[in-house]
């Protein structure tokens, strides 16, 4: 079965657009499997948009740019698969892709059989340049249909944005990931509200089928193709890695590999947060609290108190895995620091149960040892404390 858990990979698109080519992709196919990636579970290596030709072959066939991919497609996935990975194009659903490409509308079938014949393992299917008259669900259903015709293993990417409410409907027509919101951009608003504009969908996710909230910026500090705004802080980028496995969601790397910095290797090939995205459960977080945080206002203006209240800032999750372990997060997206609350009670485990749990901080491997009535720990601004646990009795 294809997508058991939330995929993983590499995709050109954050850092590269349109500068792609062959040599590019082999280079990070050669990475991946030296630096440890590929061994940490980053499989698939996608290129995105702008690969092809302005326009299809006499056949109606897409055509690889001769000047950016001169040894054709084939060659390169034979490549990929070379190194012990797999390979991921990318088509769309409209009329063109986003970048003014030919697509796939109505040629779903054809586009499906090339891609099956160059050895593609993974396909994006984005959502541009779709006609008004155009019913989105089954184009959607077409391609799927159109890849499994084939006869060849294909995941499908489908990437809506969230447009027609896809956490509804993609699983039922055959698609392994759908994107759930528009595009992420390297800044930490944008990953914080697209974490957010996802709290209520984190249930429609599971083997088979993921939501998708979008390749990681983690590690890009700017620059690329969605640079924009502050670059992130490294708490910020770990906030961001450590959300999208607590969510268990798809984990698409999309930083330059020829140069990360060595923090943020470390951090993506961190083995505690891949096996939380990758609980064979797939259950989701159980958000315990959404609350507000109080911080100081040090020069109040007039008619301001010296505190201030920053609304649905803190978060505090807790989520099932697999063999009896938990993962228990606090998330602190105001720029203050602050104590943030939370009960046991309100994860299930009242005093009178006389039950505690066994903690240890994922990012720093420190074991803290039995916390039961309540655990409240500080958590800088813009940061977050992500802990593993285990049921254990308060008192032995
Ligand atoms: C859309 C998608 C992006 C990327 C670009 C390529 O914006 O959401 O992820 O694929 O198209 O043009």
């Amino acid at each position: 079965m294809i997508a058991q858990r939330p995929p993983m990979g590499w995709n050109s698109w954050n850092t590269f657009g349109d500068k792609i080519n062959d040599s590019l992709i082999r280079e990070m196919a050669d990475l991946m499997a030296e630096k440890g990636y590929r061994d940490a579970g980053y499989e698939y290596l996608v290129i995105d948009d702008c690969w092809s030709l302005r326009e299809r072959d006499a056949e109606g066939r897409l055509v690889p740019d001769p000047q950016k991919f001169p040894h054709g497609m084939k060659d390169l996935a034979d490549y990929v698969h070379s190194k012990g990975l797999k390979f991921g194009m990318y088509s769309c659903a409209g009329v063109m892709t986003c970048a003014g490409y030919p697509s796939s509308y109505d040629h779903e079938f054809v586009d499906a059989e090339t891609f099956a014949s160059w050895g593609v393992d993974f396909l994006k299917y984005d959502f541009c340049h779709f006609p008004e008259t155009g019913d989105c669900r089954t184009r959607y259903q077409t391609m799927s249909m159109a890849l499994k015709s084939t006869g060849r293993d294909i995941l499908f990417s489908a990437c809506n944005w969230g447009q027609h409410e896809p956490w509804y409907w993609m699983r039922s027509v055959g698609a392994h990931m759908y994107r759930s919101t528009g595009d992420i951009m390297d800044n930490y608003i944008s990953f914080t509200d697209i974490f957010k504009s996802q709290l209520n969908n984190l249930g429609m996710s599971a083997n088979g089928c993921f939501n998708d909230m979008d390749m990681l910026t983690v590690g890009m500090g700017g620059k690329g193709n969605v640079g924009l705004g502050k670059v992130c802080t490294y708490e910020e980028y770990r906030m961001q890695f450590a959300l999208w496995c607590l969510a268990g969601v798809p984990l698409m790397m999309g930083a330059d590999l020829r140069n990360l910095d060595p923090r943020y290797l470390a951090l993506m090939q961190n083995r505690d947060l891949i096996r939380i995205d990758q609980d064979e459960e797939c259950r989701p977080p159980y958000l315990i609290r959404k609350g507000n945080i109080t911080a100081s206002n040090p020069n109040p203006k007039e008619g301001e108190y010296p505190w201030r209240e920053i609304k649905d800032a803190s978060f505090t999750f807790f989520r099932h895995l697999s063999h009896g372990e938990f993962a228990l997060a606090y998330v602190n997206m105001s720029d203050a620091e602050s104590r943030i609350h939370c009960e046991l009670v309100d994860l299930g485990l009242p005093v009178s149960s006389g039950m505690a749990l066994e903690i240890r901080d994922v990012f720093t491997g420190e074991q803290l040892g039995k916390k039961a009535d309540y655990f409240n720990p500080v958590v800088p601004g813009h940061d977050m404390k992500l802990y593993l646990c285990r049921l254990t009795k308060a008192r032995e």
